[in-house]
């Protein structure tokens, strides 16, 4: 980057000063230095050179935010969205779509540093249209005097923006949420603080999933949502997860299509809406297809998976090799993974349900053995559960990741158990934000592979 070492000016008594943006890191922040500094700054671009008012001072950084846009970058562009300065449901929708991968890659190849030299790094697998993939959403609802307002939390706040309309999610799934909103509105619903919308493939069913308070409600009013709206489903939940209602169809299907050499037959899901779902379809049939590839499993291998929710990668596995033993605490997840495994006359698959700390601990002490553990926690990762692990004495871990952060610090640790990081694989499972899934294949030491 030209001008990015540059001493930028800084004015001390008003806090501004000039600063050329160099990439941006996890959460979406733009990064430049000020004397040295490292200064973070939202919706910033990189070779962007900006004036910002200094916002937080630390010892060693500090934050900033945009007073005036001195030069644009030349990858800047209009956001679609006309609520994208405050809404904080994406973070780079400013970046032009090449640049965002682009990004994303260097951030990630920056997180990973310590590897780098060491395992092979793919490239990030895009989008063509990085728009209108999202198939499922949670929106907020604020009462403001009389005005509802329903949408994304405002980045870093509890401040609900009233988007008009959210292009990561198609027009059909928009209609929906202004649907619900309109009823909510005109009925003076004032119970809900929040509801999750999804649908299926190709917009196939739409369940709506409404979390309530103390707040007096009539039940009846979220029957009549479910008409007037036209979805397949309507649940509603207190907000210590009690299920109040449950009507019409409350689950959602997708297929992952047969691939040559990867998947010999297609796998059809049916999940309930309260089990796990990956909110992009498309690219989450990539990922499972880059799962099988890095697994490379042959038919006498044994597999076991952690945090295994529906089966998205139970099932692939399972046609692959000889038994998966599946571990996922989420009762309706467990139930779905058994419906599905059935469906797709799957039979060499074992479901446990619980707790992967305890379920690991039992299966320790039955001295099972796995030629490959795989794993997909959430996004706080697995560092306590990798000394278990390691005592299977697998030849390969596969560790999917939804944060990066999170994911080199678990890598450490697997290496401290004698495990090597050999093959990266990332995908843009949510253009427009910070986020990047990652796959990653490690060898046991002890794999003469
Ligand atoms: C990121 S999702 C992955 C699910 C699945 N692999 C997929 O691709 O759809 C993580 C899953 O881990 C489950 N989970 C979270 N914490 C768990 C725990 N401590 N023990 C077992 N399962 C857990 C969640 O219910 C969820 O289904």
């Amino acid at each position: 980057m030209k001008n990015s070492k540059k001493v930028l000016k800084r004015d001390k008594e008003t806090k501004e000063a000039q600063i050329e943006i160099e990439n941006i890191v996890w959460g979406g922040k733009g990064i430049g230095r000020i004397d040295g500094k490292v200064y973070f700054i939202p919706k910033s671009v990189p070779q962007d050179r900006l004036l910002i008012k200094v916002t937080k001072e630390k010892k060693d950084y500090g934050y900033g935010e945009i007073v005036k846009i001195i030069y644009p970058s030349p990858y800047r562009v209009s956001p679609l969205c006309k609520d994208f300065k405050r809404c904080g449901g994406c973070q780079i929708q400013m970046m032009n779509y090449k640049l965002q991968v682009e990004s994303k890659e260097k951030m990630a190849k920056e997180i990973l540093r310590r590897w780098l030299n060491k395992a092979k790094f793919n490239s990030l697998l895009a989008m063509e249209n990085p728009f209108e993939y999202r198939h499922s959403g949670e929106f907020h609802i604020k009462w403001m005097g009389e005005k509802c307002l329903c949408g994304f939390y405002e980045g870093e706040s509890h401040k609900v923006v009233d988007f008009e309309n959210c292009y990561l999610f198609p027009k059909g799934f928009n209609s929906k949420i202004k649907g619900i909103k309109n009823f909510v509105y005109r009925k003076k619903i004032e119970g809900i603080s929040s509801f999750n919308l999804s649908s299926g493939e190709n917009e196939e069913g739409y369940i709506a999933t409404f979390l309530v308070g103390e707040n007096d409600f009539d039940l009846k009013d979220f029957e009549n949502i479910q008409k007037e709206v036209d979805l397949n489903g309507v649940v509603v939940k207190s907000k210590n997860g009690v299920e109040i209602l449950r009507k019409g169809e409350c689950f959602l299907t997708y297929t992952i299509k047969k691939r040559e050499e990867l998947l010999p037959e297609e796998i059809k899901f049916k999940v309930d809406v309260e089990s796990f779902t990956q909110a992009n379809f498309q690219i989450n049939a990539e990922l499972v297809y880059e799962v099988l590839r890095l697994a490379n499993l042959s038919s006498n291998e044994t597999v076991l998976e952690l945090f295994s929710g529906a089966g998205n990668f139970t099932l692939p596995l399972a046609m692959k090799c000889k038994e998966v033993t599946a571990v996922e605490k989420c009762e309706k997840a467990i139930e779905d993974s058994k419906f599905n495994a059935n469906l797709n006359s799957l039979h060499n698959v074992k479901h446990l349900k619980g707790d992967v700390k305890e379920q690991i601990r039992k299966l320790i002490s039955t001295s099972e053995k796995y030629d490959l553990v795989l794993l997909d926690p959430p996004r706080g990762g697995a560092y306590e559960i990798i000394e278990g692990i390691a005592a299977f004495n697998p030849k390969r871990v596969l560790y999917i990741s939804c944060n990066l952060p999170t994911l080199e610090r678990d890598l450490r640790r697997l290496n401290e158990f004698g495990f090597f990081a050999e093959e990266f694989s990332f995908f843009d499972l949510f253009p427009h934000t910070y986020g990047v899934e990652t796959a990653v294949l490690l060898r046991s030491k002890n794999d003469k592979n």
